[in-house]
C-alpha cells in the first residue's frame, strides 16, 4: 500500500486528476466460482423455496454465532419485523431504540403499532447511551416498555451487558440489531448468542449475502418457535401435530407473513458462510491499516473501539473535526466523490425523518449527540474484496482533501 501524500495537488472537483479512474464504492459482494455453483446446484435440484439447504443455513449459521436457535427470514427488515412480533410488542408499548441506524431498526416497531423513543447515542461508539434510557420521562413514569433494541453501529457491539441489565430490570427484552456486525465480538462473545434476539441482513454490502437475506438468532425455543410461525403466514410448526392427524393438516395460529428465505438464497449463505472469517479477517486488516495512516491527519475522528469489544467493521466511518476544517462535511464528501472514492454517510438520525417528523412531532435538538455525529460523519470504502491499491487509494484521497480543507 501506498504511503499517504499530504502534499496540495488541485481537487478533482476543481479540475484537478482523480485519485482513481473508477468509481470504488463504499461496500460490495466478493462472491466466487464455489458461491456460483453452489446456487447452480440448488437450482438443477427438486427444492427451490424452502427445502433442505434452509435447515443446513440456519443450523450452521447459529453454530457459527453460538446460539441455540437461528431463523432465516427473506430480509434484515423482515427479520427485525419478525424480532418485534416475537417480544410481543402492541399498540401502545414503548421501545427504546438508537437515532443513529437505518430507518429499519426502528420501523419495525411502528409495524406492531408500537411507539420508539429514541434514546441519544455514547460520542465514542455512536451506540446507545445506557446513561441517557433512564434520563427519558415515560421510563419513569410508566411501565408499557416492552424492549429495547440496540444497533451495533458500523460493527462495534453495543453495551449489550448495561442495556441488558436495564431491560431485564424492566422486564423487556434486549434486541440487537447485529445487521453491522456479523462476526462481532462483545467480551469474547459472538454477537447473536448474548442479546434475547439478535439480527442480521445479508444484504450484497454486508458480511454475508444471499443477495436479501435476513436471521435472527435466539436460545429461547418459544421465541424461536414463534419467529417461524411468523416467517410463514403464522402456520404452526408442529410436525407431531401433522402426523397425527395427517400430512396436509396445518393451522393458521397467529397472522403471519411470507417472510421465507429460499433454498437458492440459503445455499448462497452456506458457501459464503466458510469464507466469513477470511473476509472478516480482511475487513479488521483495512480497519488497522485506515487506522495507522490517518493517526496523523489532522481533522479526522477515527472510530474507537472499546476494550469489551472487537468490532466486524462493517463501515469505517470517520468523523470530520470542523473547528479544524474550512468546508462542511457537504464540501468534503463531494471533493472525495470526485476523486472517485464512493464514501456514503451513516446515518441520518431516523427521529430527523420527514415520516418521523411529520407523524410523530419529532425534531433536532432531541438526541444532540447522534444529531453532531451526522454531521460530520463520512463512511470510507470498507469491503474485503478491496486490494492494497484500493485502500491506498482511499489513504491518497482523504489526504488529498482533508490537507486542502485544513485550516
Ligand atoms: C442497522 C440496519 N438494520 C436493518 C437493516 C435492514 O436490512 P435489510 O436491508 O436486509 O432489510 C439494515 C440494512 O442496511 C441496517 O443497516
Amino acid at each position: 500500500m501506498s504511503a499517504p501524500l499530504t502534499n496540495l495537488e488541485t481537487l478533482a472537483i476543481q479540475g484537478g486528476t482523480p485519485v482513481r479512474e473508477k468509481l470504488l464504492p463504499y461496500g460490495r459482494q466478493s462472491l466466487d466460482d464455489a458461491d456460483l455453483q453452489a446456487v447452480v446446484e440448488v437450482l438443477k435440484s427438486d427444492w427451490l423455496t424452502t427445502g433442505p439447504k434452509v435447515d443446513e443455513f440456519e443450523e450452521r449459521f447459529a453454530e457459527w454465532v453460538g446460539a441455540r436457535h437461528a431463523i432465516s427470514f427473506s430480509s434484515g427488515t423482515s427479520a427485525l419485523h419478525g424480532a418485534a412480533f416475537a417480544a410481543g410488542l402492541r399498540p401502545g408499548d414503548e421501545v427504546i431504540t438508537t437515532p443513529m441506524t437505518f430507518c429499519a431498526t426502528a420501523n419495525c416497531i411502528l409495524y406492531q403499532g408500537a411507539i420508539p423513543v429514541f434514546v441519544d447515542v455514547s460520542a465514542d461508539t455512536l451506540n446507545l447511551d445506557p446513561r441517557e434510557i433512564s434520563k427519558k420521562r415515560c421510563f419513569r413514569t410508566s411501565s408499557r416498555l416492552k424492549a429495547i433494541i440496540v444497533v451495533d453501529y458500523a460493527g462495534h457491539p453495543a453495551a449489550l451487558d448495561e442495556v441488558g441489565e436495564f431491560a431485564k430490570q424492566h422486564g423487556a427484552l434486549l434486541i440487537e440489531d447485529a445487521c453491522h456486525a456479523l462476526g462481532a465480538e462483545y467480551r469474547g462473545k459472538r454477537v447473536g448468542s448474548i442479546a434475547d434476539m439478535t439480527v442480521f441482513s445479508f444484504h450484497p454490502v454486508k458480511h454475508l449475502t444471499t443477495g436479501e437475506g435476513g436471521m435472527v438468532t435466539a436460545n429461547d425455543a418459544t421465541l424461536a418457535e414463534t419467529l417461524r410461525r411468523f416467517r410463514n403466514h403464522g402456520i404452526s410448526s408442529d410436525a407431531r401435530q401433522r402426523q397425527a392427524t395427517g400430512q396436509w393438516y396445518y393451522e393458521m395460529v397467529a397472522l403471519g407473513f411470507n417472510y421465507r428465505l429460499t433454498d437458492i438464497a440459503c445455499a448462497l449463505g452456506l458457501s459464503q458462510l466458510k469464507k466469513l472469517s477470511t473476509n472478516l479477517a480482511r475487513r479488521r486488516e483495512i480497519a488497522a491499516y485506515y487506522a495507522a495512516a490517518f493517526r496523523s491527519v489532522p481533522g479526522l475522528i477515527l472510530p474507537s473501539v472499546r476494550a469489551e469489544a472487537d468490532p466486524a467493521w462493517h463501515l469505517y466511518p470517520i468523523r470530520l473535526d470542523l473547528a479544524s476544517l474550512t468546508g462542511d462535511r457537504g464540501q468534503i464528501f463531494r471533493a472525495l466523490r470526485a476523486e472517485n472514492i464512493g464514501v456514503n454517510v451513516h446515518y441520518i438520525p431516523v427521529h430527523l425523518h420527514p415520516y418521523y417528523r411529520e407523524r410523530f412531532g419529532h425534531g433536532e435538538g432531541e438526541c444532540p449527540v447522534a444529531e453532531a455525529a451526522y454531521e460530520r460523519l463520512i463512511s470510507l470504502p470498507m469491503f474485503p474484496g478491496m486490494t492494497n491499491a484500493d485502500v491506498g487509494d482511499v489513504v491518497r484521497a482523504v489526504s488529498k482533501v482533508i490537507s486542502h480543507y485544513a485550516k
